[in-house]
């Protein structure tokens, strides 16, 4: 079946995929873009968790991959932000995605970046490299993060000034936020770094900032980290969240897990 208004193929719902639609699309650079599609009343998640998505692949099968959703469990739209690749099975056709398109969005989200995963504490460090930022963007827009801590960071590092998606929002602590608007201005922190580009704030790596104690400056505490009273959330590369698992793990902190809460909790960003 063809849909004619924009001759793509119609997608059909499976048991473990629903068919949705695209709303909003928005690209950062050449490398990077986030939409928002609708929401089925039956796709429940805890902010932080990911899901596969998709479209039909070449062979009419859906072509699928995971993806973090970037908006908060209580959004009534679904955001995504997307690398492209240069190549890639499924981004070198979702980056042509415009609002009416239709998108594969699977049945069951999950994931190790949630609340329930982590002991309680004073501070919510979200160290992120790339598109690892996503779940984080979640996080930091769920009332419940504000209640159950007191201190809310997202430590965001890019290659290049354009990478920072999202900087203008969080820059501004979600101001037009309509729940957690309250909250954030006293209690939210956002912590840039650009590491290959000219930038007016930090261009280390995360691991240096920690180290210099840069990361923490303006965050009320300790300029350390600290097991008793810190909750760690990582998402990025493989070598990035294996360095960082180690380097916690060094420091006393235990990794925790949905059955199991600790002290920090990784995710990578992509597989390869
Ligand atoms: C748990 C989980 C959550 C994910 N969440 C997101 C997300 O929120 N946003 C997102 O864009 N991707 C995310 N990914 C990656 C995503 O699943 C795909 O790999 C990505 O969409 C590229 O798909 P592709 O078919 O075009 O290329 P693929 O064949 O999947 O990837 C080709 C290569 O591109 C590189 N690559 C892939 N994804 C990324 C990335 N995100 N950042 C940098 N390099 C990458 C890797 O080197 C990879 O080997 C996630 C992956 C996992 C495992
Ligand atoms: N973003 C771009 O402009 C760009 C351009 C060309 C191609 N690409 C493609 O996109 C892919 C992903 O690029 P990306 O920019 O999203 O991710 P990336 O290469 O992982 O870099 C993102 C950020 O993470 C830092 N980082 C990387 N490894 C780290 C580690 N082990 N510990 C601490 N920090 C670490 C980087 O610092 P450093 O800068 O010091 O590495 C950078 O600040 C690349 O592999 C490439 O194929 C991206």
């Amino acid at each position: 079946m063809t849909d004619v208004t924009t001759e793509k193929p119609a997608l059909e719902p499976t048991g473990a995929l629903s068919v949705e639609t695209v709303l909003s699309v928005k690209h950062w650079n050449e490398h990077l873009f986030s939409f928002r599609i609708t929401r089925p009343a039956s796709f429940r998640f805890r902010s932080g968790e990911f899901v596969m998505i998709g479209l039909k692949g070449d062979n009419g099968k859906p072509l699928l991959r995971a993806y973090s959703v970037a908006s908060p469990s209580w959004d009534e739209e679904i955001e995504f932000l997307s690398i492209k690749v240069q190549d890639g099975p499924l981004t070198s056709k979702l980056q042509l995605i415009q609002p009416g398109d239709q998108i594969y969005l699977g049945r069951k989200p999950t994931g190790t970046l949630v609340t329930d995963a982590l002991l309680p504490g004073k501070r919510l460090f979200m160290l992120s490299t790339g598109t690892g930022l996503a779940p984080f963007l979640s996080l930091s827009r769920d009332p419940d993060v504000y209640e159950f801590y007191e201190q809310v960071v997202i430590v965001h590092s890019v290659r290049r000034v354009s990478d920072l998606a999202f900087r203008d929002d969080l820059e501004a602590k979600w101001a037009e936020d309509p729940l957690v608007s309250e909250q954030a201005p006293g209690q939210f922190h956002y912590v840039p770094t650009v590491t290959r580009e000219p930038f007016e704030g930090n261009t280390q790596r995360i691991d240096a900032l920690v180290e210099s104690g840069a990361l923490f400056a303006g965050i009320p505490g300790a300029a350390k980290f600290d097991p008793e009273t810190d909750r760690i959330m990582m998402c990025g590369s493989m070598e990035m969240i294996k360095q960082f698992a180690a380097y916690f793990e060094g420091a006393g902190f235990t990794e925790g897990s949905n059955a199991a809460p600790g002290q920090f909790v990784i995710e990578r960003a992509f597989v390869g």
